[in-house]
């Protein structure tokens, strides 16, 4: 449970952009002071002084790569090196990887489970220990709608937001009665960089897709009412049950035709 959004500070993960750039715009509009965490400083600093003019609210900028081996500790060293204790943390960095098994890059395989998974786990639990001892604080963790199906030629990114469901879910358990409130926001297709960034390029524009504003609002709303999960949009909702619905192979051959490549024409 977070103590207040006003004078109160959040960090963001992946606020250069999509998502955690509209979380960052939400939560300032809401009085919160925000350090702001991605690769891409120019971005951060652009934000940063749109959000000091709009709100009043400060912004600290920490430059950094979440797929560096404890990147999270680092990052948390420095957070707290400028005097700063975090009272909201959202784990929104991450990335997706769409390719047939055969063409997929290793090494950009194992790149996104140390940012999905490893980093956002690192920084998960040692804020948690953090909020814990003080008994309040909160975490919003950004899974997916591919949380709750396995999705061919999508493999490791969809298994990436299962696990950050799962882990979420269980810390939403274990520390909702020790006033630290933990949730996992669940998106379908949104139109950010995601696909752009991804390997398939235009996927969201030619798709049934939200914009970051209702899915940000959704997830907060979720937050502060101290949910485990929400998954963004009622279409998308539909299918996270319709899937307990049907046998395991028969939800994966059926994510088959998603993102199967097309054959190029001769
Ligand atoms: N868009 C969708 O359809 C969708 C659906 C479900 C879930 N999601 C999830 O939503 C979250 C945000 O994605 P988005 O849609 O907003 O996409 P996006 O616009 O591509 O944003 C991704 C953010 O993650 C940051 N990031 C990626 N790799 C990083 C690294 N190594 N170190 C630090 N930061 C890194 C990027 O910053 P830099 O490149 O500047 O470092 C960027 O700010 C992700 O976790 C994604 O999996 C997206």
């Amino acid at each position: 449970m977070l103590k207040g959004y006003a004078d109160h500070w959040g960090l963001v993960t992946g606020a250069s952009s999509g998502i955690g750039a509209e979380f960052s715009r939400q939560l300032a509009a809401r009085g919160m002071h925000l350090v702001l965490v991605a690769r891409r400083e120019d971005r951060l600093r652009g934000l940063a002084g749109e959000l000091e003019a709009a709100h009043g609210t400060r912004c600290e900028i920490v430059p950094a790569d979440l797929s560096q081996p404890h990147a999270g500790r680092d990052l948390l060293a420095e957070v707290s090196r400028r005097g700063i204790a975090i009272e909201l943390l959202v784990n929104n960095a991450g990335f997706g990887l769409v390719s047939s098994v055969e063409q997929t890059d290793v090494g950009r395989a194992l790149e996104l489970i140390q940012v999905n998974v490893t980093g956002l786990t690192e920084l998960t639990l040692l804020m948690a220990q953090e909020m814990v001892e003080r008994g309040h604080g909160g975490i919003i963790n950004i899974g997916s709608v591919v949380s709750f199906q396995p999705v061919g030629y999508m493999g490791v990114y969809a298994a990436s937001k299962a696990y950050v469901l799962h882990f979420s879910e269980a810390l939403w358990a274990e520390l909702r009665s020790r006033g630290v409130t933990v949730t996992a926001l669940c998106p379908g297709t949104t139109r950010t960089e995601f696909f752009d960034r991804s390997g398939v390029p235009g996927w969201a524009e030619r798709n049934w897709s939200e914009d970051v504003k209702t899915v940000v609002s959704t997830g907060l709303k979720a937050f502060d009412a101290r949910r485990s999960y929400v998954v963004s949009g009622w279409t998308n909702y539909l299918l996270s049950l319709a899937v307990r619905l049907a046998t395991r192979a028969t939800v994966v051959n059926g994510s088959m035709s998603v993102f199967r490549p097309r054959v190029a024409p001769h």
